[in-house]
């Protein structure tokens, strides 16, 4: 099977962005904690999150366009802080239920029962329920004129994760935590490590 541009172009919506979300592979999925200035919590799954230099440990996370309320993408714009909570299997159902479109007076933490966690000094709640969550303070947002969603760059802060779960290489065991990944908005995989290989040189 060949698909054409042309064809995508007619493609119904709805496939489409299916397709167009699965295309790129399997993503992490993260729960992102943010908090309005009126101090209500918020909790929205996201996948496009991809790991954008290591020194400093910078992080990308792509919004949608914000031509309605946006509740992650104005709350990181007023505070500057956020938080990334990788999503385990244990709270699937309530991470999932975070990206039903909640008015901005109402918390998702209380909507699904998720517990909030704050370190001392911060001011994005982490998800207390997710083994591995960093909080990031951010650096700048990029505008893809494409098409209007932008790239929202942030430097980690804090990493809070199980002393056993980090390897003295730096490796971190996602899979061992049951770290989830997804493709498309609705569909969930484990992760399971295959193996690693050595650093390649040319032969
Ligand atoms: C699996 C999954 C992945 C998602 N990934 C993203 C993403 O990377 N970027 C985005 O803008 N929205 C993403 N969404 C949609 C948001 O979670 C959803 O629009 C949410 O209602 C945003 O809430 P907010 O208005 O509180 O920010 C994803 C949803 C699901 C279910």
């Amino acid at each position: 099977m060949i698909i054409s541009k042309g064809e995508l172009d007619q493609m119904e919506i709805r496939k489409k962005v299916q397709l167009a979300t699965s295309l790129p592979g399997a993503k992490p999925i993260c729960l992102v904690g943010t908090k309005s200035q009126a101090g209500v919590e918020n909790l929205a799954p996201f996948s496009s999150i991809t790991h954008l230099g290591s020194n400093p440990l910078l992080i990308g996370m792509v919004t949608r366009p914000d031509t309605v309320e946006r509740h992650t993408l104005q709350n990181i714009l007023d505070s500057k802080a956020w938080t990334l909570n990788h999503i385990t299997e244990e709270f699937l159902q309530a991470a999932h239920q975070c990206s039903a479109k909640y008015p901005g007076g109402v918390s998702e933490f209380e909507a699904t029962g998720l517990t909030a966690h704050y370190e001392a000094g911060g001011f994005a709640p982490f998800v207390a329920e997710s083994p591995v969550k960093f909080s990031l303070e951010l650096e700048e947002v990029i505008d893809i004129k494409s098409n209007g969603t932008k790239l929202i760059v942030g430097s980690v802060q804090q990493i809070i994760l199980p002393d056993v779960a980090l390897e003295a290489s730096g490796h971190l065991d996602l899979s061992g935590l049951g770290c989830l990944a997804s493709t498309a908005l609705d569909t969930y995989f484990s992760i399971q490590e295959i193996g690693r290989l050595p650093y390649a040189r040319p032969e």
